[in-house]
């Protein structure tokens, strides 16, 4: 009864586990990426001022104009990106809303689609929703999760299309050194290869080099479609919007898509944004900060348990420890912990198979909560060695 493209689509592994531990307030909740911050107030009060003032009607396809103009701002100042507002932005619904246009407007069927393994489950889905054909490209450990340009040009064919970043990637937290980036986008140009850039944690880098967006390198605009979602830098995963920018001509594509699909993100959603990317921004700072210190907590606290070998994330709010030492597949590995202390975990193998072996844990959450975790894992696992 159901066309192919859902059996081609898989469901997300990370529900198998989310699913059993929604209402528990007896787990230790490390699992999904939501920030446990709350939206900061400037913004919501301007949703709340767009809804008094009659921003309730169909907004222009891309977005207000205005919402746009402020986005561009956002732009330039944190990511050195030029974009014209009226022909080179487009509002979404969320990151994910500007991933499938993306995939949509680029891939043709039979086209092979470069992503990372580890990744964003949703990475694999948007590519053979697409019709495209998957090749993953191993995240390792020991270049600290960060793709490289060898580990790219390995895998091109006269068939690649595109290729999927995301720096800082989740679940790994690994991030792309700048000269790699650089090298990667040099690969593109010659190969004539388009770029998706996830940016979903832009902001979320704990290491010194200053950060590079692919998009603003000479020769990528034609060819990149950067996402810049507001959920996680703003605390604002339900509100559902992202920003998203090319060349004229990829965003218009993706515009006219959007029209046929949900027409626009909300207009509240689009003015709240506006507010966030000219309002204030210690309200980012004050959070990363805060990211900043739980991340040293946790890194240490896990590298001090028998048998778990990390390496320490960059970027994002997830660490991925490798467990393999324990000997068990690392979904097993979450039923054992979630069973015996409570703490909820996702296994690695639900992020690609090259994240066999690793489990993800997410350290949004607050560091009372962190050490607790850390306190049972460290009285639990390393009982499994002996
Ligand atoms: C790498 C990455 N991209 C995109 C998204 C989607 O975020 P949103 O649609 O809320 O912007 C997420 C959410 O976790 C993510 O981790």
């Amino acid at each position: 009864m159901l066309a192919e493209r859902n059996i081609d689509v898989p469901a997300s592994e990370i529900r198998k586990v989310y699913n059993n531990i929604i209402g528990r307030t007896d787990v230790f909740d490390m699992t999904v990426g939501i920030p446990d911050y709350d939206t900061p107030q400037h913004i919501k009060d301007a949703a709340k001022r767009a809804i008094d003032e009659g921003y309730t009607t169909y907004t222009h396809n891309a977005g207000y104009i205005e919402v746009r103009e402020a986005l561009a701002e956002k732009l330039k100042r944190d990511n050195n990106i030029t974009a014209d507002p009226a022909t080179e932005l487009i509002c979404t619904a969320g990151g994910m809303g500007a991933l499938v246009l993306a995939n949509l407007v680029m891939i043709d069927p039979g086209d092979e689609v470069i992503y990372p393994d580890p990744g964003f489950v949703s990475h694999y889905a948007h590519i053979k929703l697409a019709g495209g054909i998957p090749v993953p490209v191993q995240l390792k450990k020991e270049n600290d999760f960060g793709i490289t340009a060898e580990d790219v040009a390995n895998l091109i064919t006269p068939k690649t299309k595109m290729i999927v970043l995301n720096s800082p990637n989740n679940p790994t937290g690994g991030v792309i050194p700048n000269k790699e980036l650089k090298q990667i986008a040099e690969l593109c140009i010659e190969n004539d290869i388009y770029v998706i850039a996830d940016e979903a944690y832009e902001k979320f880098r704990y290491i010194n080099e200053e950060p590079q967006f692919i998009g603003s390198f000479e020769g990528m605009k034609e060819r990149t479609v950067s996402i810049f979602s507001f959920s996680k830098t703003y605390a604002m995963t339900g509100w559902r919007i992202a920003v998203a920018t090319g060349s004229s001509e990829l965003i218009g594509a993706m515009t006219k898509l959007q029209e046929h699909i949900i027409a626009m993100p909300t207009s509240i959603a689009q003015k709240a944004a506006e507010a966030a990317a000219i309002g204030p921004q210690d309200c980012v700072n004050e959070m990363l900060n805060t990211f900043r210190k739980r991340r040293e907590i946790i890194t240490k606290g896990l590298s001090e348990i028998e048998g778990i070998e990390l390496h320490p994330p960059g970027g994002a709010f997830y660490v991925f420890p490798d467990v393999s030492a324990y000997g068990v597949k690392s979904y097993d590995l979450v039923y054992k912990i979630l069973n015996a202390t409570n703490v909820a975990t996702l296994h690695g193998s639900a992020f690609g198979k090259y994240g066999e072996g690793f489990l993800r844990l997410c350290y949004a959450v607050s560091t009372e909560r962190i050490n607790e975790a850390l306190s049972r894992l460290d009285a639990y696992l390393p009982k499994l060695l002996h």
